[in-house]
């Protein structure tokens, strides 16, 4: 069976040094995770065999491999791969070509009916040489160019080719002796750029800043030709225009940090800033989140507010829907995109909002979908500007923590939580009083995380010593938000360290999961000084005497602290606020088990970026 290509990226461009652009564009989408990295150029006035180079590894890998031997090309093509099983091989590696080498090109997303393509392909004498479902395009295309009639161009050929294929793609395609680039969109993310001197194809935006101005989004079902002159079609289709290219690029520089992660952890501060600027009423009172389609009033009165979300995210969306349902009457509920049931929660009169950093991905797109085909209205949080879920639902909020690129999702988080509770006050039914403490609290958030980054009494590397290398750990929390949290914490752990965890609300431990403690467990217990506190004091007293050992988050300096095997102490803020601040010593303690264990905390295995795939 065919091997699927899953979030990669593309990038493509046509200017003088093309390729060397090209590998800059690769090097800037780095961050999205892949195994494997290859590009293809043509030359001024070349015919013949397209040149390409691929490798295992990384992009700097395939500068030495490449050594130079494309200074001078025009147009140019290449790729990072992501495989999830097998296969991380120099063949699998795309750009995949033509036996003659003179069509050449780069796929993004699964071709569903690879294997009856390539059935096909074989009994018109085709061999495939790698495992991957992209190279039947290429096989097909010198089939459909071989065998078309005269007055037929290559932009046809391709359309034909693409009529045939089923699936997600998104795929950047040259020909020897044409001057410039064919693409296609269908499921997979891809933006063109124009600059002063090149236009250029990329999965997302960040390689555009500082080199193209202009910024042309392709939707789905799109099939161009891109050249000097601009973005041609066949006859009918619709072109996108130009717009001006948004928002900074930020490099993948790590600076005095030792990782990417924990300099995004570090930039919270600053991010949890940014969320909050010209969001709050210039009193200082009232959070004032605009940017939805629907006013406030008309969201009060909706029947219900979906949120719908995968992984980070997810648990970001449990605790803004514990949020609106706290300070107003709407009922609103968080799935996990992927298990939407659109048809029994969605109708006119509900909102489904998505929630995601990338916007990119598949199941929270798939999940807006689904809700708007039953009647919903749709918007999205979302933190990369012009990505395919803002654009879908043309109103929502952005999350302005700047670009994320530790796999590992951690200012976006916080960014999410702040930007769901400024939503959930702006449409709130609370009094002023009541609101203007929650806002106050905020306000002061960026100076009291700062101060919980720098304080660091150890303990931290104290409970990670503790995890590294012990029993699965177990997170528990109490009182909606501390649980979810807890999920959250679960899910940063396993992800950066590898070590299985499993996250429970306390009152939840009794009744089966208990079961798994013995002498040395490690239980992580977040409790804030909140109503639920007791309770929580009671679960851990229920550990404790089956031997676990207590890793203690909280900001309470009362009794509860006796409990303590390790006591990571947070600081004080308003009781709702309280996942903001137990988030740093959660993604901190991940952060030091993935180091203590040896695990690349910012490419960790098997995950990557962005997820385009279902
Ligand atoms: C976060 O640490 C994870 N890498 C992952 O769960 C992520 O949050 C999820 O895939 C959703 O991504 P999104 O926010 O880009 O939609």
């Amino acid at each position: 069976m065919p091997m699927p290509e899953i979030m990669c990226g593309i990038y493509g461009c046509i200017s003088t040094d093309a390729a060397d652009k090209v590998l800059e564009g690769l090097r800037k989408l780095e961050y999205r995770g892949y195994d494997s990295a290859g590009l293809a150029a043509i030359f001024p006035e070349q015919n013949g065999p397209i040149e390409t180079e691929r490798t295992i590894g990384y992009v700097a890998d395939l500068v030495s491999k490449a050594n130079g031997r494309f200074t001078g090309s025009c147009i140019s093509i290449g790729h990072t791969r992501w495989a999830t099983h097998g296969g991380v091989t120099d063949q699998n590696a795309h750009p995949h070509s033509s036996d003659d080498g003179n069509i050449t090109l780069v796929h993004n997303g699964i071709i569903e009916n690879a294997l009856h393509l390539s059935e096909r392909l074989s009994k018109l004498g085709y061999k495939l040489s790698s495992e991957t479902d992209t190279e039947v395009i290429v096989h097909l295309m010198d089939n459909e160019i071989k065998t078309q009639s005269d007055e037929l161009t290559y932009l046809d050929a391709f359309s034909n080719v693409i009529s045939q294929l089923r699936g997600s793609w998104a795929i950047a395609a040259i020909i020897s002796g044409m001057d410039g680039i064919l693409v296609s969109r269908n499921g997979a993310p891809l933006v063109i750029g124009r600059g002063v001197d090149n236009i250029s194809v990329s999965s997302d935006v960040q390689p555009f800043y500082g080199a193209c101005s202009e910024v042309a989004y392709l939707n789905d079902g799109d099939i161009f030709y891109i050249s000097g002159s601009g973005i041609s079609s066949q006859e009918g289709s619709m072109i996108p225009g130009f717009e001006t290219l948004e928002g900074v690029y930020d490099e993948e520089d790590p600076g005095n940090f030792e990782h990417m992660m924990l300099k995004e952890i570090f930039d919270q501060p600053t991010s949890l800033s940014n969320v909050l600027s010209g969001r709050i009423t210039a009193d200082g009172r009232k959070a004032r989140l605009g940017g939805f389609s629907l006013t406030p009033e008309e969201i009060r009165s909706l029947d219900r507010i979906n949120l719908v979300a995968c992984g980070t995210a997810y648990y970001a969306a449990e605790i803004i829907s514990a949020y609106i349902r706290k300070f107003s009457n709407v009922r609103s509920e968080a799935f996990i995109a992927s298990e939407f049931p659109a048809r029994s929660v969605c109708s006119t009169n509900t909102l489904t909002i998505g929630i995601s950093q990338s916007g990119e991905t598949k199941d929270t797109l798939d999940a807006l979908f689904d809700a708007k085909k039953n009647g919903s209205n749709i918007s999205a949080i979302c933190n990369v500007i012009g990505s395919t879920m803002s654009r879908l639902t043309a109103n929502g909020a952005y999350l302005h923590a700047g670009p994320e690129f530790a796999v590992a999702s951690t200012k976006v988080f916080s960014n999410m939580v702040a930007t769901g509770l400024l939503f959930a006050l702006t449409i709130s039914e609370i009094s002023d009083a009541e609101q203007q403490e929650i806002v106050q609290s905020l306000r002061e958030l960026p100076n009291l995380i700062s101060k919980q980054l720098i304080d660091d009494d150890g303990s931290i590397d104290t409970a990670a010593k503790m995890i590294h290398d012990s029993e699965p750990p177990i997170f528990i929390g109490r009182g909606g938000m501390s649980s979810y949290l807890a999920k959250e914490g679960a899910l940063k752990m396993m992800e950066i360290s590898y070590i299985p965890c499993l996250a429970l609300p306390g009152g939840e431990l009794k009744h089966g999961p208990i079961a798994l403690l013995s002498d040395g467990s490690p239980v992580i217990a977040i409790v804030p000084s909140d109503g639920k506190m007791s309770l929580m004091e009671s679960s851990i007293r229920e550990c404790k005497s089956r031997g676990a050992r207590i890793i203690l988050i909280t900001d309470s300096e009362g009794p509860i602290t006796e409990l303590a095997d390790v006591l990571i102490q947070t600081n004080k803020t308003h009781p709702d606020l309280s996942p903001l601040v137990n988030i740093i010593p959660v993604q901190l303690l991940a952060y030091n088990v993935g180091v203590l264990r040896g695990v690349n905390v910012d490419r960790p295995r098997n995950l990557a970026k962005s997820v385009t795939v279902v």
